[in-house]
């Protein structure tokens, strides 16, 4: 057993020896809940609807759960008042219905993981399913059994701060690592005590909010809708996720959550979903604001027949659907559908039989074993992004260390966004870790900035000074966690504060410098990346940043962490995306903005897609990141060169590790369709693989390509495989690899994927 199956068995085992229930069987479940709703009032049914946020056990709190106005509540963390609350659904209400208690546990509850942006830059799913299941393990330690996680959103565009929460650009991608993140919150089964209900959001398109501002509108060709954002939901529907939350935005003129089309029509009666949906906070009543609902009352009546099961704090459904059913408007059977998918989860979770938190094993927080996860997350996120030969450290050379930056020794910041539950002091930051690794006596510390949007150069001097006196200097920049997340975009994606001038000031003194970046997206960094002698990218990475950075530029660790994104040259270059048209001018003979002559024709720089400032293309592109090795590719080989409807394809590709230390690869799937009535994309991802290599090795990656994953949308929902030629090639990232033909023979339409 390696040492992650191990912590599995050790996490399921410790969730065992609460209780010795078995899942129930779905039947048996059905029954039950049919038997419930055949039992409840309306004003109970509708009680199970309503979601409130936690504040303590108060009597206002416990006045609505005896009421049975209450079903779930969010926000509420502290074992003892869980227990409480519970107590009061059970014990002190008609039915006795126990409360589910959720929580935003996005990337670690108490040990905290990279952010999904970061875990993302892994490329692995064994890494992203491994910290769900601790984050899960910790948070259910004291009661909380619903995460609002994983965020699927596809996100193009890194002026949009949730950027922060996703996997990133790619569908392939980030549908992978959302199925591993279900995976590792639920279990194999949910009614254990040490799982959390995971949560597919936001449902849908969220991640296309025009011009990268929170909240705002989105306008999606249903094509596109099913291409690329609804991919990963209906793979995480496939996979069981629990839950689904909708979105704040508005889809083609429709707010998600009054979506009937959605909701209902695609997820529901298309796909197949059977679990529960839940609004995003108060999302119900924006629809008044958005000019969609006259009233709380319409937006009600509105969810409720689009499918949204839970209100979370818009108080629509207390204060309206009573109305709305007495009236005849919205029929009793409608809300029994909703309820019904509530007590559903409430019986899956094993809440009715086991509704407590066991205090006595609560609070399971900071194992070793979950900080070495932690650790092993962090250095296989981190992307190394350029490097001239300065790193490792070179330890016969480097006797002293000049540590700098306003990210240096942050406890807070470099948890990131999304982190209610931090306790701070458990951060370690890279200045304790590498004074630990190579004495404090070595590292000199002058940090330069206080924080990362500080402008002053007061701290400058000191900065300089320290650096003259050290063989390397470490410049930590980056981005204050605050600056990411929900309603934190920036139209300006440049380092903030003074941070690119102190870099200047400490690449004059002549040391070599490597700058590492923190942040919660990827940053405009192209004149910083020019002048530092080794960049390393960091999405903020959480309790165990420190450790992992200090054995990555030590060279105890090596690099394997990729883009998850496209990095831009320039803010104004977003959306930016490496899946993007070829257009009827693809670039070419780029003249940039200096080599202008003056007077020049408007013609003479060539008429072609390209920015006269930032040419074409990402700084780095997708699937980048470079390596303390190098790895070697083969051509694709094919198994045939042609594809019928039923066939199948292999491609197989040998990578060679030709360095001279071990290392870890992810080779990348491409494919392009050349012609086709809708025009597709340059290249798209259709599978990757993250394998180690011992120097000399070699290994052959395989994959299988089938019609579904040639396939794309037309007519909005029908899916086709258009006959004729593609490329298909096995890359280190997206902008590189030798493709191979292959011949589509017959026209097909096939099931959707
Ligand atoms: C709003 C956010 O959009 C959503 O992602 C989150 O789960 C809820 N608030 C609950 O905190």
């Amino acid at each position: 057993m390696n040492k992650k199956n191990l912590l599995f068995s050790a996490l399921m085992a410790a969730g065992c020896a609460f209780s010795a229930m078995a899942v129930l069987p779905e039947a048996e479940i059905n029954s039950r809940v049919n038997d419930l709703i055949g039992r409840m009032t309306l004003e109970e049914k509708i009680g199970q609807l309503n979601q409130l946020s936690g504040y303590g056990y108060a009597p206002e709190m416990v006045g609505q759960i005896r009421n049975g106005a209450v079903g779930s509540i969010l926000n509420e963390v502290d074992p003892e008042v869980v227990n409480k609350l519970q107590r009061e659904a059970v014990e002190n209400t008609r039915l006795g219905i126990p409360l589910i208690f959720a929580r935003d546990v996005i990337h670690g509850f108490k040990t905290i993981f990279p952010i999904p942006l970061g875990q993302a830059a892994t490329w692995n799913p064994a890494v992203v399913e491994e910290g769900a299941r601790i984050a899960a393990d910790e948070a259910s330690s004291v009661g909380i059994r619903w995460t609002f996680s994983p965020m699927v959103d596809i996100s193009r565009d890194a002026r949009w701060g949730r950027i922060a929460e996703s996997f990133g650009e790619d569908p392939v991608l980030s549908e992978t690592l959302g199925v591993a993140m279900v995976k590792g919150y639920q279990s194999d089964d949910l009614s254990q005590p040490n799982t959390m209900a995971a949560c597919a959001k936001h449902f849908a398109g969220y991640g296309a909010a025009e011009s990268g501002k929170d909240y705002n509108t989105t306008w999606i060709p249903e094509e596109l809708l099913r291409d690329v954002y609804l991919r990963p939901f209906k793979a995480l529907a496939d996979a069981g996720s629990a839950t689904f939350m909708c979105s704040f935005n508005d889809i083609n003129g429709v707010p998600s959550s009054g979506n009937r089309k959605l909701l209902q029509n695609i997820l529901r009666d298309e796909w197949g979903y059977d679990g529960l949906m839940v609004s995003d906070w108060g999302s119900i009543q924006q629809m008044i604001p958005h000019g969609y609902s006259e009233n709380l009352r319409h937006a009600a009546a509105q969810a409720v027949d689009a499918g949204v099961d839970i209100d979370m704090e818009s108080y629509a459904y207390t204060g309206h659907l009573r109305d709305l059913v007495e009236k005849g408007e919205v029929s009793e059977a409608r809300v029994d559908s909703l309820v019904r998918n509530v007590l559903n989860l409430k019986y899956r979770l094993g809440l009715f039989e086991n509704p407590y938190v066991d205090v006595a094993t609560s609070k399971r927080f900071y194992a070793p074993a979950s900080l070495d996860a932690a650790r092993r997350a962090v250095e296989e996120s981190a992307i190394l992004l350029k490097n001239t030969g300065t790193l490792p450290i070179n330890n016969s050379k480097v006797k002293k260390i000049a540590v700098i930056g306003p990210m240096a020794d942050a406890q807070h910041d470099q948890a990131g966004t999304w982190v209610f539950d931090l306790e701070k002091e458990h951060s370690v930051t890279p200045l304790t870790a590498l004074q630990q690794m190579y004495g404090k006596e070595n590292v000199i510390y002058a940090p330069g900035l206080d924080y990362t949007r500080d402008l002053s150069t007061k701290g400058f001097s000191d900065a300089v000074k320290a650096a003259k006196k050290a063989d390397v200097v470490l410049y930590f920049a980056g981005e204050e966690a605050v600056l990411s997340g929900e309603a934190h975009c920036r139209a300006d994606l440049s380092l903030p504060g003074a941070q690119s001038r102190l870099l200047q000031e400490l690449k004059a003194t002549g040391k070599p410098v490597v700058m590492v970046v923190q942040a919660g997206r990827q940053l405009a960094i192209m004149p910083e990346s020019e002048l530092a002698d080794a960049v390393v990218y960091c999405f903020h990475g959480g309790t165990m940043t420190g450790p992992a950075l200090a054995n990555l530029l030590s060279g105890n660790v090596n690099f394997s962490g990729r883009c998850p994104v496209s990095f831009p040259r320039m803010s104004g270059q977003e959306p930016l995306y490496y899946n993007r048209k070829n257009t009827g001018r693809p670039a070419e003979g780029i003249t940039l903005i200096n080599d202008i002559e003056l007077e020049a024709g408007q013609t003479s720089t060539g008429c072609t897609s390209y920015y006269l400032d930032a040419g074409d293309g990402a700084l780095f592109p997708f699937g980048y990141g470079l390596s303390y090795t190098d790895f070697t590719y083969s051509d694709p080989v094919l198994s045939a060169s042609e594809i019928g409807p039923d066939g199948t394809v292999t491609v197989k590709c040998t990578v060679t590790n030709s360095g001279d230390r071990a290392g870890s690869e992810v080779a990348q799937l491409y494919i392009r369709d050349h012609v086709a009535s809708l025009i597709r994309p340059v290249r798209e991802l259709r599978g990757f693989e993250k394998i180690t290599l011992q120097p000399g090795e070699s290994k052959t990656v395989e994959f299988v390509l089938t019609p579904a994953e040639l396939a794309f949308h037309v007519n909005g929902s029908q899916t086709v495989v258009e006959p004729g030629e593609f490329s298909v090639w096995v890359a280190p990232n997206a902008n590189e690899g030798t493709p191979a033909r292959l011949t589509v023979v017959k026209p097909q339409t096939v099931a959707s994927r």
